[in-house]
């Protein structure tokens, strides 16, 4: 088993030195240089992107700088896709440049490369890191055959605010669930091998504090005290360390007024030394330019050398590095040995990788054997079903019964396969995506009547009468609105989050039919709908599912599966409440009856969906819980009682809060969860064990300490619910 680079192999480190003591400084600085591929030629992106045609992408005439290849000048490429387009640049490297060293090949693979899963933030809501593992493996098996060799990804960014479109691409708010999740992925990218031609370099991305954007908007300003730096947002990029991430990718955000691309606080001090990483770090496209941009570097050569002081080792796409270092170094403004560790780390890589011994990792024909293979589309379907969060079921509408004999399907998204995907989702094609209406019409005998109602983000007026007509006829509405795959994801800030464009008008319309009206929502970050969620019936969240959408909502909605996600990011009432998260610090002031309180003077300071909510088609009830304390841990048990007709699975939580200390603290945080099937009546006492350690925090001196006195635990069903006990840790118990 190859070591992940957390830890170095002494055989791996000579053959670096050797490298090393032969490579000229252009050489050098080429390992440290990422290009894209230039496009020539006139290919219409705006066509495309109107018509996301897979098959005009074949058009793209791209240079890819072969002199470079030749001359040593470049050691990595973002974007080239295919493995014989791979391997013909990888031939050049290594046949005609002088030391043959390989070039590694990256690509953002980020929910999946042909078979496309749900977004992130909706595998985050199965709550089960395990499957994330898999679809991540099985991303990297299809993207690897098809000669990649790193994926940007796992984007382990925490996100607090619905208005961020990025919140897509993670695991949404919490620090403990994103690590979980964060780890998962990177084992399932990396395998235990990174050698293993099967597998990627996985990339902890956005190396910190982008989510905290300002307002949620993308690349704005981030400010926030260092103990929340170190308590929310880089629990995940510790945990993918742990995990042994082999790369880590800068961000485009400043923090606290030093941009993350040349922060060497947090890419040395912290990321160095303080969690031990040995992979290489990239950055951000472009982002090293961006630097000047930013007003912290007065041109491209003070941009490159600010980064790679601050432990930015690959420049992606702004080529400063080639065009500034070696000067730097030549006028003794830049030591050698910065760039020389900056080498190494990219070597090392390339060395655990394998690609020195085996730089052609597949072939054409093992690339179409391996894309979308059935046990990869059921795993596909498997993954989306678990993603699905119930908000709402009154009276038992879901699933929907036998007897029901016409099912209107409307809405915009209800027959849309591209919006299916997602943000992220280029390598895939959405004409391999069941859409809902499709998965509908094939898993029931009901008569399925449709009409899109209105589009997705409409300016104008429109007639809602053929949707009008269906909703009359039929036993039951099934109304799938929500966001585009364009809404979310970069540069996809929204400044509202409610149903965009007249779906909300047309969800009433057909709630004045009298009908059972059952709200399929399908869209990329939490929304603000507090009109659906008082007036639909039954509402489910389905994010973006990916190519199994179909399927996977069929089976809810018709009972083949048990619905068991829970809410992985919180859903605000409304957008003046955002960024809202569970595990806000309480202030002095919580809200109340009285006036003068922390809340709003035009409605609720509750979200309309709390973090980890999320209902089943049975019914669970806790009790008994107890709590013991002894000199090595925190045991904290409960009994769950699956009270309801249907076997099911039940997300069981488990928070903790201390409520006095010598800094504010969260009203509660997560510190456990664990997924349990129960069968109809059937009781299983739950047990979290916890150690003393994991009840501490930052203090102001940014030391970590826990401090003696009382805690407050509760076990439950989401964050706002739950039984809820306390128990004291002593002075002389910490002590030992
Ligand atoms: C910019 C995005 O921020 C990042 O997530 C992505 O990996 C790079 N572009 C490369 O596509």
């Amino acid at each position: 088993m190859t070591t992940p680079p957390k830890h170095l192999q002494p055989e791996i480190e000579a053959k670096i030195d050797a490298l090393l003591s032969q490579m000229t400084l252009l050489e050098k600085v080429g390992q440290l240089t990422q290009l894209g591929a230039s496009i020539v030629g006139g290919f219409d992106f705006t066509a495309f992107m109107e018509n996301p045609d897979p098959e005009l992408l074949k058009d793209i005439q791209r240079d890819f700088h072969e002199d470079w290849i030749k001359e040593g000048a470049v050691g990595s490429y973002l974007g080239v896709q295919g493995a014989d387009e791979i391997n013909r640049l990888q031939k050049i490297a290594i046949e005609e440049s002088r030391l043959g060293i390989p070039l590694i090949f990256g690509l953002d693979v980020i929910h999946g490369y042909r078979t496309i899963f749900p977004i992130p933030l909706a595998e985050a809501c199965s709550w089960e890191p395990e499957l994330a593992r898999q679809t991540a493996e099985i991303a990297a098996r299809e993207a690897a055959a098809a000669g990649l060799h790193w994926t940007f990804a796992p984007m382990v960014d925490i996100a607090r605010d619905a208005r961020w479109g990025r919140i897509a691409e993670g695991s949404g708010e919490d620090p403990f669930l994103g690590s979980a999740f964060a780890a998962a992925r990177v084992r399932g990218f990396q395998g235990d091998n990174l050698a293993d031609p099967q597998h990627l370099a996985a990339c902890a991305k956005h190396y910190i504090g982008y989510g905290g954007a300002l307002a949620g908007r993308d690349y704005n300003t981030v400010e926030m005290a260092l103990q929340t730096l170190y308590e929310i947002y880089l629990p995940p990029f510790a945990a993918a360390v742990e995990a042994g991430v082999a790369t880590f990718m800068s961000a485009f955000n400043d923090l606290n007024g030093v941009p993350t691309t040349a922060n060497r606080f947090t890419l040395t001090d912290i990321l160095r030394g303080q969690l031990g990483f040995r992979g290489f770090v990239v950055s951000d496209s472009n982002s090293i330019g961006e630097l000047v941009t930013h007003g912290y570097a007065a041109d491209r050569k003070d941009a490159g050398q600010k980064a790679l002081q601050a432990g930015v080792d690959m420049d992606m796409v702004t080529e400063s590095y080639r065009w500034g270092i070696p000067e730097l170094v030549e006028t003794g403004e830049l030591p050698l040995e910065v760039v020389d560790e900056a080498v190494r780390r990219v070597l090392r890589v390339k060395f655990l990788l394998g690609l020195f011994d085996h730089p052609y990792r597949s072939d054409a024909k093992m690339e179409s054997a391996t894309q979308l293979r059935a046990d990869h589309l059921e795993i596909a379907r498997e993954a989306a079903r678990r993603a699905i969060v119930l908000l709402k079921n009154e009276q038992g509408i879901l699933p929907l019964k036998e007897n029901i004999q016409k099912i209107a399907v409307i809405g915009p998204l209800a027959d849309s396969a591209f919006d299916m995907l997602g943000s992220w989702s280029f390598t895939g094609s959405y004409k391999n995506a069941v859409t809902i209406l499709a998965g509908i019409k094939a898993a029931t005998e009901a008569e399925v009547l449709y009409a899109s109602g209105c589009e997705t983000n409409a300016q104008q007026p429109e007639d809602f009468s053929a949707a009008w007509e269906i909703a009359n006829q039929a036993d039951v509405v099934v109304a799938v609105m929500g966001e585009s795959a364009r809404m979310s994801g970069e540069a996809a800030s929204r400044l509202e989050l409610g149903l965009p464009g007249n779906q909300e008008a047309l969800l009433k319309a057909l709630k004045a039919t009298g009908k059972p009206l059952v709200v399929i929502l399908s869209n990329g970050r939490p929304l603000a709908v507090p009109w659906v969620a008082q007036n639909a019936d039954a509402l489910l969240e389905t994010w973006q599912l990916g190519l199994q959408a179909g399927p996977a909502v069929a089976d809810v909605l018709f009972g083949a599966y048990n619905p068991s996600g829970k809410l992985a990011a919180t859903f605000p009432y409304a957008v003046g409440q955002t960024p809202i998260y569970y595990n806000h610090p309480n202030t002095g002031r919580p809200a109340g009856d009285f006036w003068f309180t922390s809340k709003y003077i035009d409605g609720p300071v509750t979200p309309l969906y709390p973090f980890g909510f999320g209902l089943s088609y049975t019914t669970f009830a806790y009790a008994d819980l107890d709590v013991e304390v002894d000199a090595a841990k925190i045991t904290i048990r409960a009994n769950v009682t699956n009270t309801g007709g249907l076997s099911g699975e039940e997300v069981v939580q488990l928070y903790l809060a201390d409520p006095v200390a010598s800094r504010v603290r969260p009203v509660k945080e997560l510190k456990g969860f664990q997924k349990i099937l129960l069968a109809p009546g059937e009781t299983r006492k739950v047990t979290f064990e916890l150690t003393h350690s994991s009840l501490g925090f930052y203090d102001a001196e940014l030391r970590y300490v826990v401090e003696p006195g009382q805690f407050k635990v509760w076990m439950g069903p989401n964050s706002a619910e739950g039984l809820e006990s306390e128990f004291w840790i002593s002075r002389e118990l910490l002590l030992g």
